[in-house]
């Protein structure tokens, strides 16, 4: 058996800056409420006109990812792309960056599972590596919310808080089962799906209804019980984070840096209060890009990386909560 480790690390987000009061000029919202109740100042929105979209973005933050690794592409064994804003019903990004990068003929799947997508991801990757089948692995996380949101006050308990991005890192064989990831741990709760979820399109909503759908069929637009998610988040996010600790024989006091998936300012504070961490030892960027679902622990962890606040030997706790539900979390030996 082999560990798995980030050997290359990438990000992208569109230069399209909407801040806060930008979304005031769309909607009865203001600075004041979305930075009290989430701590987000600004997200990047895909500017209409560009090409990116999840595939492109998630393509542009692998090529930076891959560069860094010091590998080429003809290295790359596997792909793992995580997504919940998919270009196509089908087929995946996964096989739209194989072509986009140029990549060989390789093996691509899609990951869907929302906020914990990327947590998954490289929980996925880390199995094929783990057993030997692959060497390299890209694992890609990346989102386009902005042209799927219900851009008016009706829908502003959830536009307000998410923006689009990309992240992906390369995982490689490690032969020192001390080092890269140590473990991962995913789960998930069905019964409340209905909690946060896009309906439509789906096979159940499709032509004719799509044809049909009026402009009050809110079914198009992400729903949110905003109360009843945060409080399952804050549960969650802490029995998976102790769950990895336990499983390495650490404790609180070991954790170097903990990532959470960028959901709220709030639930991050909430979590760094009931561990005990310092500012330094939990990493946040929600304040610059809003919640990026599957592509913010990713984003996130680059950023951290590139920042100079993640050193060899370190232990990083990665932890994620979402739409499903589904939580997971990875303990990694930098
Ligand atoms: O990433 C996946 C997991 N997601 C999460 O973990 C998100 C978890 N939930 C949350 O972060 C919070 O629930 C929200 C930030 C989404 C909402 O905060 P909240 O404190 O739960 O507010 P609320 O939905 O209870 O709304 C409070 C009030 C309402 O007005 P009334 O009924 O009290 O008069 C809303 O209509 O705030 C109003 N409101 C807004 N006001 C200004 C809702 N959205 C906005 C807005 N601007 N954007």
């Amino acid at each position: 058996m082999y560990n798995s480790k980030i050997i290359g690390l990438g990000k992208y987000v569109p230069e399209h800056v909407v801040t806060n009061d930008d979304l005031s000029k769309m909607m009865d919202t203001n600075d004041a409420w979305i930075q009290e109740r989430t701590g987000i100042k600004e997200r990047r929105w895909i500017k209409e006109g560009t090409d990116d979209t999840s595939a492109v973005m998630g393509a542009k933050a692998s090529k930076i990812a891959i560069e860094r690794s010091g590998l080429s592409n003809d290295d790359i064994d596997f792909i793992v792309f995580a997504t919940m804003t998919p270009d196509y019903y089908f087929p995946g990004c996964g096989v739209q960056i194989q072509e986009l990068l140029g990549l060989k003929n390789i093996g691509a799947i899609d990951i869907r599972n929302q906020c914990s997508g990327f947590i998954y991801a490289i929980s996925v990757a880390d199995q094929f590596i783990k057993t030997g089948m692959y060497k390299n692995i890209l694992v890609v996380g990346a989102e386009y919310h902005s042209n799927g949101l219900d851009k008016t006050t009706r829908g502003r308990g959830v536009t307000v808080i998410f923006g689009d991005g990309a992240g992906a890192c390369v995982l490689s064989r490690e032969e020192d089962t001390s080092k890269g990831i140590l473990s991962t741990h995913l789960h998930s709760e069905g019964k409340y799906a209905d909690k946060l979820i896009v309906e439509s399109p789906s096979i159940k909503h499709w032509v004719p209804q799509i044809l049909e759908a009026k402009e009050e069929d809110l079914s198009y637009f992400p729903y949110m019980d905003g109360t009843f998610v945060f409080k399952h988040a804050v549960v969650r996010f802490s029995e998976v984070i102790m769950e990895g600790l336990m499983k390495n024989g650490l404790n609180k006091d070991d954790i170097d840096m903990l990532i959470p998936h960028q959901a709220n300012l709030r639930i991050a504070q909430f979590i760094q209060k009931k561990f005990a961490l310092s500012d330094d030892q939990v990493f946040n960027n929600i304040q610059k890009y809003g919640n990026t679902t599957a592509a913010s622990v990713i984003i996130a962890l680059t950023e951290a990386w590139e920042e100079g606040k993640i050193k060899s030997g370190d232990n990083v706790v990665l932890a994620a909560f979402g739409s499903g539900f589904t939580w997971g979390s990875a303990i990694v030996k930098w």
